[in-house]
């Protein structure tokens, strides 16, 4: 067993630094104020090859490992998790979902634009009624022979308006339950597709999450991915991918707090001395180091199985499980360790505290994480 990086993996995590530092760092108080999304930063993430990290390059992507993704969603994610999110999304639950699973024509016509970054996407599951239990979908897609009719509305998507292309689960045969489920391809502008308000937010607020209304939409079949009825496994299989990247988000804003915590309290001075060699401080920068590099590890450990191409589901989980309670209890502590200026905006750490909690909520609770853990021990 190996604890080393390779060469490449260092490169891809100091120029994943060098931008976060250089083009996310300033500016990245005023769009969380303004809720702005980073557009800009964004087009530039995409020419860096940052959005298509594991995508094939004969489909436009990097062509990268799943560590290469972990480092450099760390990097982005300890700067500007509203960005980082944007990153996962495109990454994980768009881009490798249809390579993995699209047809030929789709990988063709809509992952190639989306592994360059010149549009993004959006995945649809959530809705005002199934949020962790997604099973009970309402939206529905009617066969109407050479197209299905799409219905409904779905809720919390991340990358709502700026997206290009969405991909929405929806019901086609309720009496088959989640194998009555698929996932289809829509396009921005299309007829009947409405996009709803934009969510006010605590944290990743230069994000833009909104919710959508599909009013009989024509969808053509050839935009299913995978067989009739494959919708519901298609989501599962890549929200288990998709955690790898929010479990690596969660790393990355719990890694970025305790970097400003530590130089902070290398600075700041009381009683006499640094506040770090006091040790009620020591102790809170012991256990933060401590369990970033077990959030780390667990990171790895799901994004290297994942490449081996083994079953990563529980891993995944583990991963983001650990990694978001650790976010949400190293921003805490770096808040605390800031003392008053920790509850400024200009010292990050209390923006870094409202993007933490999202990373418990999203792509499943954890709550969700520990039944897909539960259920996956009592497997063995
Ligand atoms: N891979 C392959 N198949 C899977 C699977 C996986 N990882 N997980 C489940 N399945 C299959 C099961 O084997 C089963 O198939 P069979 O009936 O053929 O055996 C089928 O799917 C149904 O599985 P369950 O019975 O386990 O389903 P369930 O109703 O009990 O739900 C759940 C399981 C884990 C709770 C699931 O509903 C879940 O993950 N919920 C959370 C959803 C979620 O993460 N939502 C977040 C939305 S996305 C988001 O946040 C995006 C964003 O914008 C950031």
């Amino acid at each position: 067993m190996k604890f080393e990086l390779t060469e490449e993996h260092l490169m891809i995590q100091q120029a994943a630094r060098d931008f976060a530092q250089n083009e996310l760092l300033p500016g990245v108080i005023e769009r969380d104020n303004e809720q702005r999304f980073p557009t800009e930063q964004i087009k530039m993430m995409g020419e860096l090859g940052f959005l298509g990290m594991m995508v094939d390059p004969k489909y436009g992507g990097s062509g990268l490992d799943t560590i290469s993704y972990v480092l450099a969603m760390e990097e982005i994610s300890k700067v500007d998790a509203s960005a980082s999110v944007v990153m996962s999304v495109n990454n994980s639950l768009v881009c490798w979902g249809l390579e993995k699973f699209g047809s030929e024509e789709q990988k063709q016509k809509y992952l190639i634009p989306l592994a360059k970054g010149e549009i993004i996407g959006a995945f649809c599951l959530s809705e005002p009624e199934a949020g962790s239990d997604a099973t009970s979908q309402r939206t529905t897609a009617i066969d109407k022979g050479d197209h299905y009719l799409l219905n409904g509305n779905k809720n919390w998507i991340t990358n709502g308006n700026t997206a290009s292309v969405y991909l929405v689960m929806a019901q086609t045969d309720v009496e088959a339950g989640h194998k009555g489920i698929n996932c289809l391809i829509i396009e921005k502008g299309q007829d009947g597709f409405v996009v709803g308000q934009k969510e006010d937010k605590l944290g990743i607020r230069g994000s833009d999450t909104h919710s959508l209304m599909f009013q009989d939409v024509k969808v053509p079949k050839e935009n299913r991915i995978g067989e009739e009825g494959f919708g519901f496994k298609f989501a599962m299989q890549v929200l288990s991918g998709g955690r790898i990247g929010i479990a690596s988000q969660a790393l990355g804003i719990a890694s970025g707090a305790y970097e400003l915590a530590l130089k902070y309290s290398k600075e700041r001075k009381t009683f006499g001395k640094e506040i770090a060699k006091h040790q009620a401080i020591g102790f809170k920068l012991a256990d933060m180091a401590t369990e970033i590099e077990a959030a780390r590890l667990l990171c790895f450990r799901a994004a290297w199985m994942k490449d081996q191409k083994m079953r990563f589901d529980r891993e995944g989980a583990q991963a983001k499980l650990f990694a978001s309670s650790v976010a949400m209890k190293t921003t805490v502590e770096a808040v605390q360790i800031h003392g008053g200026y920790g509850f400024v905006k200009e010292y990050h750490v209390e923006r870094l505290m409202r993007d933490a909690k999202i990373t418990q909520i999203y792509e499943g609770t954890s709550e969700i994480q520990k039944i897909v853990i539960s259920r996956d021990l009592l497997r063995d």
